[in-house]
């Protein structure tokens, strides 16, 4: 069943100007992969928006919220060989996760030239889900 779901959209030049101007900002957001995946692209912070779309996107999934201690290198996007990109969580996300009984992530993203979105799924394969659906 279906405990959890999110999306999220987001300005690419937005992004663009807050990897320019804010010091730390990218590696306090982004793991090293992510980094490694969105730079080796041609318009880097188009990738980079995507993922910050997910990570916002899977905050609202698992209802979390500032207070929550949750921190934006815990939901890392990664990617598999077809191009497809997936969720990993880590951390105190986890830990959430787990308390929402949640067993799977679902991503999809999706950009153009000024946008970029996310949305995100979060099922569990047990009887009684715990999740709640927030969007
Ligand atoms: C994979 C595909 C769907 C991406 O669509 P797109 O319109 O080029 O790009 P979007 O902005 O919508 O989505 C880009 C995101 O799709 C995701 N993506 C890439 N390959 C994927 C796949 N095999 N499965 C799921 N998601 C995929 C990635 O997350 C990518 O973002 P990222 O590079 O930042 O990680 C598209 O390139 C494709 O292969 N389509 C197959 C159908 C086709 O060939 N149509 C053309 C004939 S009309």
């Amino acid at each position: 069943m279906i405990v959890g779901l999110g999306t999220d959209v987001l300005e690419v030049a937005r992004m663009a100007s807050e990897l320019r101007e804010r010091t730390g900002f990218r590696d306090a957001v982004f793991t090293p992969a992510e980094i490694t995946y969105c730079e080796g692209m041609r318009y880097p912070a188009l990738h980079y928006a995507a993922r910050f779309a997910a990570k916002e996107a899977l905050f609202k999934a698992v209802g979390a919220n500032a207070q929550s201690g949750m921190r934006w290198r815990e939901a890392e996007v990664l990617r598999e060989e077809s191009g497809r990109p997936r969720i990993v969580l880590h951390g105190s996300t986890r830990e959430l996760a787990e308390r929402l009984t949640v067993d799977e992530v679902f991503v999809t993203l999706a950009h153009t030239a000024e946008l970029a979105s996310a949305t995100v799924v979060l099922e569990s394969r047990r009887e009684s889900g715990a999740g709640r659906q927030r969007g």
